[in-house]
């Protein structure tokens, strides 16, 4: 049987409407005939143009991030109504970057996580260790916390709405893809972890993405071991040859 993929571009800020426009309807064609799930997280004033072009098509897309609150006095915010508007099927969430840049906390990615559920929108969480952690051999404790924290509330039954993304800030846009073997370990620790919290039988339902410097080189090396489900691509997206060549990988199980 064919393994079922998850391949979500991650825009980030890149492209204008020049770029755009000839992207999405490539796109639409290229995944026209994928049996994987495609999709592609852009900047937030491109959403009409995803909605224009993509909406009933075989490529879901989404936004980068999302405000927890409905509505209010938090200029240069977006909410989960306003990407509702766009029919929006998802959102990545806690994006290191994010993290790093834009001082978001776990119990900000907590907030936002239930938002996004609330509103029928995939939250796609982030998490993932830095060099150093990595180094202290803190991986796991680092990655537990994040899982923990922002799964707060989450109910069992919306666990199936999630996605995870395991994206080792060591190795995001720095071409140091981490190897299949360290993506495994991390990822299947994940689902075990998630099983253990939730006390659940079997990890068939969590679905977990490996992120950081995937490409149409090593996509099939990752995306073959058993736990990875797919992955968040930043920089090769932008590519559609080769985040078309990452999309259409076919594993069997
Ligand atoms: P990268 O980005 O593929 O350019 O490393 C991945 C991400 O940040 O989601």
């Amino acid at each position: 049987m064919e393994k079922e993929l998850y391949l979500i571009g991650n825009f980030k800020m890149n492209f204008t409407k020049s770029d755009i426009i000839p992207y999405l309807k490539k796109i639409k064609k290229l995944a026209k005939n994928t049996n994987n799930h495609v999709g592609i997280c852009v900047p937030y004033p491109y959403l009409c143009y995803a909605k224009k072009y993509l909406n009933h098509s075989n490529v879901l897309y989404g936004a980068q991030n999302l405000h927890y609150k409905e509505s209010g006095a938090f200029t240069g915010e977006v909410s989960a109504e306003m990407l509702n508007d766009f029919n929006c099927d998802m959102v990545i969430i806690g994006h290191s970057e994010r993290r790093n840049y834009y001082n978001e906390t776990d119990d900000s990615v907590n907030l936002k996580v239930l938002k996004a559920l609330s509103s029928n929108i995939v939250p796609i969480i982030c998490v993932g260790e830095s060099e150093l952690e990595r180094e202290k051999n803190e991986t796991f404790k680092v990655i537990d916390n994040q899982i923990k924290k922002a799964l707060k509330d989450v109910k069992v039954e919306d666990l199936s709405s999630v996605i995870f993304a395991y994206e080792p800030i060591w190795a995001i846009g720095t071409g140091k893809t981490a190897t299949s073997e360290q993506a495994e370990e991390v990822i299947s620790h994940i689902k075990k972890y998630i099983c253990k919290l939730y006390k659940l039988k079997s990890t068939d339902l969590i679905v977990v993405l490996y992120g950081g410097s995937m490409n149409e080189k090593n996509a099939t090396e990752l995306l073959k071991m058993p736990s990875i489900d797919g992955g968040l691509i930043g920089g090769a997206c932008l590519n559609l040859e080769k985040f078309g060549v990452i999309f259409n990988t076919k594993i069997n199980d």
